[in-house]
């Protein structure tokens, strides 16, 4: 077919609609996840088909009938994709196709076909559909990369577009991850580039406040004014207040806000002032920080289940709701946050109740940032390392056989 002319973009609603797929490679697997979520009704037509394909058939999402195409297999589709590894079977197929005026895709020969696929990408409810001007200047790399652009600097905000809906002014808790800013969600750095005011805490991705644009007002945590209030209470507040005024507002927190981040206690305060709250996970220092040094907090045949745990309190003091001698009954690992300053007593408890003093114990301060660094050491002397060294918070403190564990395998 001549295309002197370019193609005419067009968004298919294909939900319900009969489409037939000719060939069960790899081009088919690549392309039908997107039918699918279309909702289109598919008939596969291939004598074999790919395990994720046949997968698909096997879920129920498509009609699989194992046959090579014969004449008429097009006669009652809307839209159909030739992609079978036998040229005078595409061929044949796309003449059929022709004949019935049926929009069809080859993937075998451009030229000859009637639909091209753009390349597709999705971003907060709009589709990012990029296609090549003309078949002999398809360059399906650039279209590619072309998407890929558009859609990661719509999600992290590089790319502005404004809305002209109206935003829903309201706060967004938005866990932050432990502080390498590639380290945040998807959601989150979109969040953050929306937003009108950011409430930060001293953990977490600072690196990515520099790059907020200079409308947005960005205040610390830690220097919000509390006088008679509790600092919980003033930082509610202020989230609180700044929502009021119809702005849209990031409370940006460390790792997850729900993992020691006193998330709670803001949902709970914004929902009795009436505002609009969404949460946006985030990653845990307690799994990644570990991670980061190298460290699994489980492996298989050492390490069945890991446990989180505050060392903020001593094992000692009445505030303590924590189990310590159950805990040194595990044979798992424990992962201590908040615990640099207490974890000599920690460390004297947990031997007490039978927790071998060799166990391997390793520190991770400022984990992911470049100030990281590691500290071994065992739960005997555990302590003295951290004199020693100099251990400071922020920092994860890992104790079991994990932490003893090298990326050279030994056994
Ligand atoms: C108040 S808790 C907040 C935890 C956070 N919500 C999370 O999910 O990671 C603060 C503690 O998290 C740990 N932490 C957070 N970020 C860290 C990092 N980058 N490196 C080491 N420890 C970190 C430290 O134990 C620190 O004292």
């Amino acid at each position: 077919m001549a295309a002197e002319h370019p193609a005419y973009p067009v968004g298919l609603r294909l939900t319900g609609r009969h489409t037939v797929v000719l060939g069960g490679g790899q081009v088919a697997q690549r392309r039908l996840p997107a039918l699918i979520a279309a909702g289109a009704d598919i008939t596969l037509i291939s004598p074999s088909a790919t395990p994720s394909v046949e997968a698909m058939a096997d879920a129920g999402e498509l009609t699989w009938h194992r046959r090579t195409y014969a004449d008429g297999d097009l006669a009652e589709a809307w839209y159909a994709l030739i992609a079978t590894s036998d040229p005078t079977a595409n061929a044949a197929a796309s003449a059929e196709a022709e004949r019935h005026r049926v929009w069809c895709v080859r993937s075998d020969d451009a030229d000859a076909a009637t639909a091209w696929t753009p390349a597709t990408g999705h971003s907060e409810g709009v589709t990012v559909a990029v296609l090549t001007t003309e078949a002999k200047g398809r360059d399906p790399r650039r279209t590619a990369a072309i998407r890929d652009a558009v859609v990661e600097g719509l999600r992290d905000g590089t790319l502005v577009a404004p809305h002209h809906r109206t935003r829903t002014p309201g706060v967004a808790l938005v866990g932050g991850g432990p502080g390498d800013p590639d380290l945040i969600t998807v959601r989150g750095r979109r969040l953050l580039a929306e937003a009108d005011v950011v409430i930060a805490d001293r953990l977490g991705p600072r690196d990515l406040l520099s790059e907020l644009p200079p409308h947005v007002e960005v205040i610390d945590a830690a220097k919000i004014p509390y006088g008679r209030f509790m600092a919980q209470e003033a930082i509610n507040n202020a989230l609180i207040e700044h929502a009021k005024q119809g702005k849209s507002v990031v409370r940006l927190k460390g790792g997850d806000p729900f993992v020691y981040g006193r998330g709670m206690e803001e949902v709970q305060a914004l929902a009795e002032a009436g505002i609009p709250c969404t949460v946006v996970p985030g990653i845990s220092s307690s799994i990644s920080v570990p991670g980061a040094a190298g460290i699994p907090v489980t492996h298989r045949g050492v390490a069945h289940e890991f446990t989180v745990v505050s060392g903020h309190v001593a094992p000692d003091d009445e505030r303590s709701l924590v189990d310590w001698p159950a805990l040194a009954r595990l044979r798992g690992t424990l992962v201590i946050l908040m615990g640099v300053d207490k974890i000599g007593r920690i460390a004297e408890t947990l031997t007490a109740h039978g927790k071998p003093a060799d166990t391997p114990v390793a520190l991770i301060q400022e984990g992911t940032t470049a100030a990281q660094r590691r500290v071994d050491a065992t739960l005997a002397t555990v302590a003295e390392a951290v004199h020693t060294h100099e251990v400071k918070p922020p920092a994860v403190i890992v104790i079991g056989a994990v932490a003893a564990m090298n990326p050279v395998h030994t056994d």
